[in-house]
C-alpha cells in the first residue's frame, strides 16, 4: 500500500500541525529516546511530551540524533497549571528539547471550573515573543474555553482531550470545528476494544488492522491523533495510515460505537 504524506491543520500562528503524531506519555529515559528515535525514522513529524512526562531532555536528544531538520517535526509541549513560574518552566522545556521555539504550547489541565486566565495570558506573551508559534489548552470544556476566549480575546488553536469512537460526542466535535479549534485526540488505543466487531469488519475490508482504523478515522474526521507505543512495530504499523480512507458511511458506523 503506497503511503502519501500526512494530512495536517494549518493553526492560526502560521503553524502546520500533522494530524498524525507521536505520544509520549509513560515513557522516560532510553526506553523515550529509543521510541522518539524509532517514530522520527518511521515518518512521523510531530512529537507531543509535556513537563510532567519527565522526558523532554530524551526527546530532545532524540530529535538533534535523528537528523531531521528541527523545521520538519512539530513539537508540542505544556505546562503544568500549576507551575510557579511557567517562564521559567517554558524555558526548561524549550532547553531540555534543545530548541529555540515550540509549534504548540498547552496548558495541560484544568482544576475544577478553572480557566487559568493569568497563565493563559502569559502563552500568549510566549507566542507574541515568537518563543512558540501556537497556543492552545487541554482537557478543557467547551464552556471553559469559550470563558477563555471571552476574558482575553484570543481563543486557544487547539485542545487536547481524551478521544475516541467510545467517546464519540458529535456536539463536542461540531463545537471545535464551528469555532475553528482543532481536537486534538488522545488514548484512543486505550478507550478502544481492537476486537470489536464492526472495526474488524471495516479493517478485513481495507486490509489493514484496526488499529489503524482507529487512527484513519481520526484523521478522516480532521481530528489529530497521538497514539503511543514503545514496540518499534506498532509504531511503524500505527504510521501507515494513510494508503488508505475510510468510506463515509465507514465513518458513521465508527461514530456510533459510541451509543453502544
Ligand atoms: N493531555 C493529556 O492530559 C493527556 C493524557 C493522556 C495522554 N496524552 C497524550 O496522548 C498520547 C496517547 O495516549 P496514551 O499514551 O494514554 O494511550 P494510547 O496511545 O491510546 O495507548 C497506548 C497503549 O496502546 C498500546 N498500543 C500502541 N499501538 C498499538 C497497536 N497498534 N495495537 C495494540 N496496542 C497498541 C501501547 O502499547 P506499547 O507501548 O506496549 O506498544 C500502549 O499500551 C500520550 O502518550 C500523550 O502524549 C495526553
Amino acid at each position: 500500500m503506497t503511503q502519501t504524506a500526512v494530512p495536517a491543520a494549518q493553526l492560526p500562528g502560521g503553524g502546520t500541525m500533522p494530524l498524525l503524531g507521536f505520544g509520549t506519555w509513560q515513557i522516560t529515559g532510553p526506553q523515550a529516546y529509543d521510541a522518539v528515535r524509532t517514530a522520527l525514522d518511521v515518518g512521523y513529524r510531530h512529537i507531543d511530551t509535556a513537563t510532567v512526562y519527565r522526558n523532554e531532555e530524551e526527546v530532545g536528544r532524540a530529535l538533534a540524533d535523528s537528523g531531521v531538520p528541527r523545521g520538519e517535526v512539530f513539537v508540542t509541549t505544556k505546562v503544568p497549571p500549576g507551575a510557579d513560574d511557567p517562564r521559567k518552566t517554558l524555558e526548561t522545556s524549550l532547553q531540555k528539547l534543545g530548541t529555540d521555539h515550540l509549534d504548540l504550547w498547552l496548558i495541560h489541565w484544568t482544576e475544577g471550573d478553572s480557566i487559568h486566565e493569568n497563565l493563559w495570558r502569559v502563552l500568549l506573551e510566549a507566542q507574541q515573543a515568537g518563543k512558540v508559534r501556537d497556543v492552545g489548552v487541554s482537557n478543557y470544556s467547551l464552556d471553559q474555553i469559550d470563558r477563555l476566549t471571552r476574558s482575553t480575546g484570543q481563543q486557544p488553536a487547539v485542545n487536547q482531550i481524551e478521544w475516541a469512537p467510545t467517546l464519540y460526542d458529535d456536539e463536542v466535535a461540531r463545537g471545535h470545528a464551528q469555532r475553528g479549534i482543532v481536537l486534538e485526540g488522545y488514548s484512543a488505543l486505550k478507550n478502544t476494544n481492537l476486537d470489536d466487531p464492526v472495526l474488524r469488519e471495516i479493517a478485513e475490508a481495507n486490509d489493514v488492522s484496526t488499529a489503524q482504523v482507529l487512527l484513519r478515522w481520526h484523521l478522516d474526521h480532521g481530528f489529530v491523533a497521538i497514539p503511543k507505543s514503545v514496540t518499534p512495530e506498532r509504531i511503524a504499523a500505527n504510521f501507515a495510515i494513510t494508503g488508505f480512507s475510510l468510506a463515509a458511511e465507514d465513518v458513521a458506523r465508527i461514530d456510533a460505537l459510541a451509543a453502544r
